[in-house]
């Protein structure tokens, strides 16, 4: 007999992943300024920390709503104590759909009887999963994809991934051919599709979906009669042109109104663990028009709620608007400024990158280091990046990007001195790496490097230029 359970002794949670692995040999020599200058720089973690002092200076002013008082001064300690109820806050709850109406530019409304809270986006989306599918069925995702969804999306639901192929050919888009040939695939592996599950903003693309893929999501999702789950986690991320464009706006546009049956088969999910910079507060949502899984994640969410501690500090904070306003406009100048700066490292650097408008990360080009057109290639570079250039960010393969060559940087969860530094580092290894192995700095791939090249000066040019814009 098995001491264990099955799920407890198997290998698919994911951890064994590079993008896992990164983390921990960051965890070994993690980089300090002043106590490890020689450190491994951790550029494999989507987090957000350039906002924190606008936090900060919020809850100085509003020590009530962090103290168990309520706007009166009274203790409301003993209240929050024993709250746990599985549907919420209602304060919170309603604070929680006007943040993200507002930050849709209050295009659309969001109904908060419709809203599950969930510890994080984590949770939400396990939750769907939970509600949509059995296991043994099938979702699909565009590739490249948040490697997280592995063990989020796979693991304790027992349901299978299949990918929709993106290339670079097109910036990696998605396309109804690559729409149609994973729906084939799944019944060719004889699974079952119950839906898509998209992210936009994309992690790790940086980019955001634009209408011609909305459109062909919701025609694909419409014609074969399955579900769509948009998470919408990276959506006041957004700090460049194109601006956001999240399904709820989309399917207005389109006059699909909220009762309308499309709506029963589109799940949002939302987390403040990006926009707000909060991941450990675990504070995530499904928003969905589907009464039946409303109900049924709302049950579920009893595994995984919100402390009532933290919406009750967070429905005082999202209820300033005065504060919101100014924290989204903030927020997405610094991280457009703090793109700006890796972008300018990597164009030093001789490295291209796909133009993106949102996330916390850049999709970086290195494919001319590579040694040969492989996978195996791309890890020896990763592991050479990791280990001699002391930089941790995350490859392609981790993401399941089809070609190899492509990694994830992250730019937000630093200091500006350690990127930096990063960026001094990875110019000097790209100089040295091209000598030793006789390539030329730029890509052997001359003509198509050429277009990247161009293409890079030309990105570059537009962040001047939106620059100069700025500071007038
Ligand atoms: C696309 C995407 N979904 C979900 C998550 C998980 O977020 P949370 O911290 O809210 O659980 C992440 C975190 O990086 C993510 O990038």
């Amino acid at each position: 007999m098995r001491l264990l359970s099955r799920k407890a002794a198997c290998n698919t949670h994911g951890q064994d992943s590079s993008y896992f692995l990164g983390w921990q040999e960051f965890e070994k020599n993690p980089y300090d300024e002043v106590h490890n200058p020689k450190g491994i720089i951790q550029m494999g973690l989507a987090e957000n920390q350039l906002s924190f002092d606008l936090l900060e200076s919020w809850l100085a002013k509003n020590p009530h709503a962090a103290g168990f008082k309520g706007s009166d001064g009274k203790s409301i300690f003993r209240e929050l104590a024993l709250f746990q109820d599985y549907h919420g806050l209602p304060a919170f709850k309603k604070a929680l759909v006007e943040f993200m109406s507002e930050i849709r530019g209050n295009k659309v409304t969001f109904d908060p009887n419709h809203l599950v809270l969930t510890a994080g986006a984590t949770s939400a989306n396990e939750t769907l999963i939970f509600c949509l599918a059995e296991p043994s069925d099938a979702i699909l995702i565009p590739t490249p994809y948040y490697p997280g969804f592995d063990r989020d999306l796979k693991w304790r639901t027992e349901v299978e991934i299949v990918p929709i192929q993106c290339t670079s050919s097109n910036d990696f888009q998605i396309t109804e051919t690559a729409l149609e040939e994973a729906y084939e695939e799944a019944h060719k592996r004889n699974l079952r599709v119950k839906g898509v599950l998209v992210t936009n903003p994309s992690n790790p693309l940086g980019t955001t979906m634009t209408r011609n893929e909305l459109n062909l999501l919701v025609d694909f999702i419409n014609a074969k009669g399955i579900h769509l789950i948009s998470d919408e986690i990276y959506s006041g991320t957004v700090f460049s042109s194109p601006g956001f464009l999240g399904i709820k706006e989309f399917l207005k546009d389109r006059n699909y109104h909220d009762d309308s049956e499309v709506w029963n088969r589109v799940h949002v999910v939302y987390s403040l663990s990006k926009d707000l910079g909060l991941p450990g507060f675990r504070v995530g949502a499904i928003y969905s028009t589907n009464d039946t899984v409303v109900a049924a994640a709302t049950k579920m969410s009893s595994f995984g709620l919100v402390s009532s501690q933290t919406q009750y500090l967070l429905s005082a904070l999202l209820g300033d608007k005065k504060f919101t306003k100014n924290y989204i406009s903030q927020n997405q100048k610094r991280l457009k400024q703090r793109q700006r700066k890796l972008f300018l490292g990597l164009q030093k650097a001789g490295i291209s990158f796909l133009q993106s408008n949102a996330g916390l990360f850049c999709w970086v080009d290195m494919r001319h280091l590579l040694r040969s057109n492989t996978f195996e290639a791309e890890m020896e570079l990763w592991k050479k990046i990791v280990s001699d250039v002391k930089l941790n960010i995350s490859p392609g393969s981790s993401c399941h990007c089809t070609e190899p060559g492509w990694f994830r940087v992250c730019f937000a969860n630093m200091s500006e001195e350690t990127l930096d530094i990063a960026m001094q580092r990875l110019k000097s290894f790209v100089v040295e790496y091209s000598t030793a192995n006789g390539c030329s700095q730029r890509s052997p791939q001359s003509s198509k490097n050429s277009r990247r090249k161009s293409l890079t000066d030309w990105v570059f040019r537009l962040s001047s230029r939106d620059r100069e814009h700025d500071e007038r």
